[in-house]
């Protein structure tokens, strides 16, 4: 039975990938910062969760001995120029080092749509630095490069949703920028494939490991904000923020208590689309037909409302 180290296991595509991972007749050991986040993955019956510190190098070393492959899904949305550093470029370091020291040669990287050297934002720039890490490292590596993605449970379109069941109108910027969602369950579906083309030896060299994962359809940003209203049955008017109010409202929300849900760094992203290049192979070379997002998100953003924290939050007049 193969093993696998999970890094990024308890978080939103990891734990659909834990789940999927059942087809793989596998053990995953899911390495997390706080045995709560686990929660989810714990109950699988083939998986052992590890509670540590994945920077710490003698634990990662540690780790890494004795599995087949590594899975990395570690990654940050927001923080400073060091932060996207540390967790997108030195991370990826120690573990190559540790995969050299233990012998373990086998590494799938989840990357990100529009990772590369020039790209205008730092998570962007970060990613791209991960992936040149990894793809210097002499390590038999497989890169996903997801477009945004959404299932139950994403950040991304539930937050548009519960927004509108608060807001009255929805100021957004970024609202040109364009996307090609994709299910998490198809990224992970990706994933499952990499790991057993991975382990069978059978991916080509150079570009034939880095492949994107995108949906069917291309969307404005605008127009997936307006379905999510839609499907959660709240749509409210969308008012498009000229770049200086955007650039405002992303500095005030890096600002805001609580949870971080914009930042500029964000919006520097959306200075670009977010769509597939075409460069490099999909997930139809991965024998993955990707799903509408118009058959899945109305399923899951119907049941926003009834989200018993949003009724509270609504009752007392804030979100
Ligand atoms: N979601 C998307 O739309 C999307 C789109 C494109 C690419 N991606 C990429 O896909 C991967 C997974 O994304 P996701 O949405 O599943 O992320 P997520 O839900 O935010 O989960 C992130 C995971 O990373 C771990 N983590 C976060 N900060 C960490 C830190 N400072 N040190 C160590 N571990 C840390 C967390 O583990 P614990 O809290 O358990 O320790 C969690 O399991 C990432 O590489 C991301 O860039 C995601």
């Amino acid at each position: 039975m193969q093993r696998f180290l999970v890094l990024g296991g308890t978080g939103f595509i990891g734990r659909h990938f834990c789940e999927k991972a059942s087809e793989l007749e596998c053990r995953l050991t899911v390495l997390t910062r706080r045995s709560d986040s686990a929660k989810a993955v714990q109950t699988l019956p083939w998986v052992d969760v590890i509670v540590g510190d994945a920077h710490d190098e003698a634990t990662l070393n540690r780790l890494v001995a004795g599995h087949d492959a590594v899975v990395n899904l570690v990654a940050i949305l927001h923080g400073s120029e060091a932060a996207f550093h540390r967790v997108h470029v030195a991370l990826v370091e120690k573990l190559v080092r540790a995969c050299q020291t233990s012998g373990v040669r086998r590494v799938l990287h989840v990357s990100a749509l529009g990772a590369a050297p020039d790209a205008p934002s730092m998570y962007q720039r970060s990613k791209a630095q991960g992936e040149a890490v990894l793809t210097a490292s002499g390590l038999d590596v497989a890169l996903l490069r997801p477009s945004v993605v959404f299932g139950a449970g994403d950040q991304f379109l539930n937050l548009f949703a519960k927004l509108q069941a608060v807001f009255p109108v929805m100021p957004l910027a970024g609202a040109k920028t364009r996307f090609q969602p994709v299910w998490v369950e198809d990224v992970a579906q990706a994933m499952v494939e990499l790991l057993q083309r991975l382990v069978r030896g059978t991916l080509t060299v150079g570009a034939g490991r880095v492949f994107e994962a995108c949906g069917p359809d291309v969307f404005t940003l605008a127009d997936l904000v307006r379905l999510a209203g839609r499907y959660a049955g709240h749509p409210r008017p969308i008012l498009p923020l000229p770049a200086a109010l955007a650039r405002l409202q992303a500095l005030l929300m890096e600002f805001a208590p609580g949870k971080t849900l914009m930042s500029r760094d964000n919006l520097d992203s959306m200075r670009v689309d977010n769509v597939a290049t075409g460069k490099v192979a999909g997930l139809l070379a991965l024998g993955i037909s990707a799903s509408a997002l118009e058959t899945i998100a109305p399923s899951y953003l119907q049941a926003v409302d009834s989200d018993p924290m949003l009724k509270r939050r609504r009752s007392a007049g804030r979100f």
